[in-house]
């Protein structure tokens, strides 16, 4: 634990210690302490984000424990994200929609409300990245349908995304998505993502490929204009084989890591009721992990 958070004027300045972490199986791999971490420092507070190893049969009685615990909440990565539902006390219409819980809050009555982050995490990251960036400005083309897909394609609709055209190696998964999702989605064939990057205004890739360890995604550009923005929600590497190749043809391109730490801001304002700043100096500490 970092020894900056027990700085005497942060402890003096405090009425209480603050509390959150993240839990997982295995967690010791998660970034989010660093990151929570940095802004409790940058915050002159008292307080702590810790990696939570629980394991999936704990998961009920670690989340019960929060409140006893004094802890403002916590968030939730693999394979937790679905199993929480069933335990939390309210779980908001983003979370249902998503169909996974990123984030717990602790309310004052020990109550345990759930919602997710990922799709505000997603569009920030965008907008950080390209201030003139718009969602309605032309079809957006999301290749995969899993986890990732959801959270992204719930933050297209909410930004106003007219049209998004969602393409994944199972079809089922992708029908089932535009199905549940309803309004500008529409499930495409695998067969023709390379086709239907004809006159996208975004093109995002939402399926582990490309990542550390797995080959790249399966996709040509050539279709794609030039002037569509390319994102990639992959971070491990940064600059995918995706983005490599999106930005020697030209086009403008954001890669993932923004996503992971602008999820993490509202979670600060439902925990602490802090505003925080995913800065240069945050990022830079992050991108050196990578
Ligand atoms: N930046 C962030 O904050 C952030 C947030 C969430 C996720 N991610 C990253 O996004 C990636 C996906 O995560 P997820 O939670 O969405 O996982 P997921 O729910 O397991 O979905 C995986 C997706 O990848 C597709 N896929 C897997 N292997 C493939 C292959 N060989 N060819 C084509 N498609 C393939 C799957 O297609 P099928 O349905 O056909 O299997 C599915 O669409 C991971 O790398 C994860 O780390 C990043």
């Amino acid at each position: 634990m970092p020894a900056s958070l027990y700085t005497p004027a942060a402890m003096a300045s405090s009425d209480r210690f603050l509390l959150a972490g993240v839990m997982g199986w295995p967690v010791m791999h998660s970034r989010s302490p660093m990151l929570h971490n940095y802004w409790f420092r940058r915050h002159e507070l008292a307080g702590t984000y810790i990696p939570l190893a629980i394991r999936p049969e704990g998961l009920a009685a670690a989340l019960r424990a929060l409140h006893p615990l004094g802890f403002a909440g916590c968030n939730l990565t693999i394979p937790h994200k679905q199993q929480a539902m069933s335990v939390l006390d309210e779980v908001d219409t983003v979370a249902r929609r998503i169909g996974a819980v990123s984030c717990v809050v602790v309310r004052p009555d020990g109550s345990l409300a759930g919602t997710n982050n990922d799709h505000y995490g997603f569009i920030y990251n965008v907008r950080q990245a390209h201030p003139d960036w718009r969602a309605d400005a032309g079809p957006a083309v999301v290749i995969g349908a899993g986890g990732g897909a959801r959270a992204v394609c719930y933050g297209l609709m909410e930004a106003g995304a007219r049209r998004i055209l969602v393409i994944n190696r199972s079809a089922e998964r992708a029908a089932a998505l535009a199905a549940e999702f309803g309004g500008p989605i529409e499930a495409l064939p695998w067969a023709q993502r390379h086709d239907a990057l004809e006159g996208a205004a975004l093109l995002v890739n939402t399926t582990s490929q490309g990542m550390v360890g797995q080959s790249p995604l399966d996709l040509r550009l050539d279709r794609l204009p030039l002037r569509a923005l390319v994102a990639d929600i992959v971070y491990t590497p940064l600059r995918t084989p995706l983005l490599a190749a999106a930005g020697q043809r030209g086009n403008r391109t954001v890669d993932g890591l923004g996503m992971l730490l602008h999820q993490a801001r509202p979670a600060w304002a439902a925990w602490f009721g802090i505003q925080t700043e995913v800065t240069a100096e945050l990022r830079a500490m992050i991108e050196a992990t990578i």
